[in-house]
């Protein structure tokens, strides 16, 4: 059966207070509602974006991580009810089972949204994802009784008796597309809030003596972020999910708690890492690799066997070679180090490339940028770069060449040529001593007066 998502993204989300609507507050850098894009693909052929609040940029946040998303309006918000209502023509032409997700609730399992669609092949007209929570509040409550789901009651219009119900509403939903806009023309606004409640489908339903379910997932699934507290917390449970699948995939994290990773990290089997790493959007390790403490990466590509650090700064476009070493103080931008090639200390190297087994001396720095374009460095093969050596770029150096430490290199140096460009070393015979004597005797007469 052919599943259709719509996720409800029209929410003002006041209690953010923030400029930046709701759903687009990034948990592990990617914004919450691409979190519930991401849930929803695991089940959907089609993909409903509902925005209101901050629509354009919602929009934009939608279509970069989904080309093909549909996004429609909802000016007004009226409710959950009306903001799925609002996806009725966008999904028209479309037959099958339609899940609701909400923008701000971005960590339900596909398992749990394909237990609900097979709730919902076993012939049962509405299915709502509820949990069991010591702290009910002001969910809704899932009534249940032994014939499934009878109605879901919102905190505000519910009794004493009913607020004591801890299995509570998630907010997801699932049902037959005909029959879900068939249940939301009937629902009206004659509650506490006076919105159009999506919930009242289930009694809707049960009036027309359809069967409906409650299926139940765990607490942490279904935790929405209403602030920034929540977001804090939203955060630290998807590290915590995030560091336990990388140990579960064969990597070794010395200490997990204190190793922060995007949501899009891929690291391989038997790589190590150690303490207080930061992993920023687009990172891939590869197998056996060491990414030691204190360093920062993102949108680069560590090969096998390389080592990483400690204190190592890796930006987008690094590509760092099979064996490959990049030490303490480095920072490496748009630039491929060789197999096995070594920058080891305090150098950046930006908009270059360097060749295998190279080996670039402490202190270097490419000189990319004039102020106005950047430029390319290019080491060959088994180069080596003298410490301290300035390569102001565009510039090459060839296979086997050297710079002598402490060279500003302007222009090309041919394979296997030594460059040497500084000052040339002039020795003055005593003259350390002379001058240290007189230095001395004006500091005495000094402290005589
Ligand atoms: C809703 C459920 C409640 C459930 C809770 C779980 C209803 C009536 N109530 O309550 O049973 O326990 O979620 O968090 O459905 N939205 C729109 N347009 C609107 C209204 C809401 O897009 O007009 C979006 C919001 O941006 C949000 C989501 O729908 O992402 C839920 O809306 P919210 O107002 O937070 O619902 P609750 O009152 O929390
Ligand atoms: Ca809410």
């Amino acid at each position: 059966m052919p599943v259709a998502v719509i996720i409800l993204a029209a929410g003002q989300g006041s209690r953010m207070k923030s400029d930046l609507p709701k759903v687009l507050h990034p948990v592990a850098h990617a914004p919450l509602l691409a979190h519930a894009m991401m849930a929803a693909h695991s089940v959907a052929d089609r993909l409903v974006v509902v925005a209101g609040v901050g629509a354009d940029l919602v929009t934009a946040a939608a279509r970069e991580f989904d080309p093909d998303v549909q996004v429609v309006l909802q000016t007004e918000q009226n409710g959950t009810g009306h903001a799925v209502d609002q996806a009725r023509a966008a999904l028209a032409d479309f037959d099958g089972d339609v899940i609701v997700l909400y923008g701000d609730t971005p960590f339900v399992r596909p398992e749990t949204l394909h237990a609900m669609l097979d709730a919902r092949a076993k012939g049962n007209a509405v299915i709502a994802l509820g949990f069991q929570t010591a702290n009910p509040g002001r969910y809704g409550r899932l009534r249940v009784d032994e014939n499934g789901l009878q109605a879901i009651i919102e905190a505000k219009d519910a009794s004493p008796e009913e607020l004591k119900i801890t299995l509570c509403n998630s907010g997801v939903i699932c049902a037959d597309r005909e029959m879900l806009f068939d249940l939301i023309a009937d629902i009206d606004n004659n509650n506490a809030s006076g919105e159009i409640y999506l919930t009242d489908t289930v009694g809707l339903a049960r009036a027309r003596g359809l069967p409906c379910a409650a299926i139940t997932c765990d607490e942490s699934e279904t935790q929405g972020v209403n602030s920034r507290a929540d977001l804090a917390r939203a955060e630290a449970s998807f590290q915590a999910r995030k560091r336990a699948e990388a140990l579960d995939n064969g990597a070794t994290l010395l200490a997990p708690d204190t190793v922060h990773f995007a949501h899009d990290t891929l690291i391989g089997r038997d790589v190590l890492i150690e303490q207080n790493v930061v992993f920023g959007p687009d990172v891939t390790v590869e197998s056996n690799a060491i990414i030691r403490a204190f360093s920062h990466l993102e949108g680069c590509h560590v090969s096998q066997y390389a080592t990483i650090g400690p204190y190592a700064r890796l930006r987008p476009g690094a590509e760092i070679g099979d064996h490959a070493r990049v030490g303490n103080f480095v920072e490496i931008k748009a630039a491929q180090i060789g197999e096995g090639a070594k920058v080891n200390h305090l150098s950046y190297v930006g908009n270059a490339e360097i060749g295998a087994a190279a080996n670039i001396g402490a202190g270097t720095i490419t000189c990319n940028y004039d102020g106005v374009f950047k430029h390319q460095t290019i080491i060959g093969a088994r180069a080596f770069i003298g410490s301290n050596s300035a390569l102001v770029a565009p510039v090459r150096i060839g296979d086997d060449a050297m710079t002598a430490s402490g060279s500003v290199i302007t222009g090309d140096v041919a394979d296997t040529d030594l460059a040497i460009a500084r000052a040339k070393q002039v020795n003055k015979p005593g003259l350390a001593l002379r001058l240290m004597n007189k230095l001395r005797a004006a500091k005495a007469a000094k402290t005589k007066e």
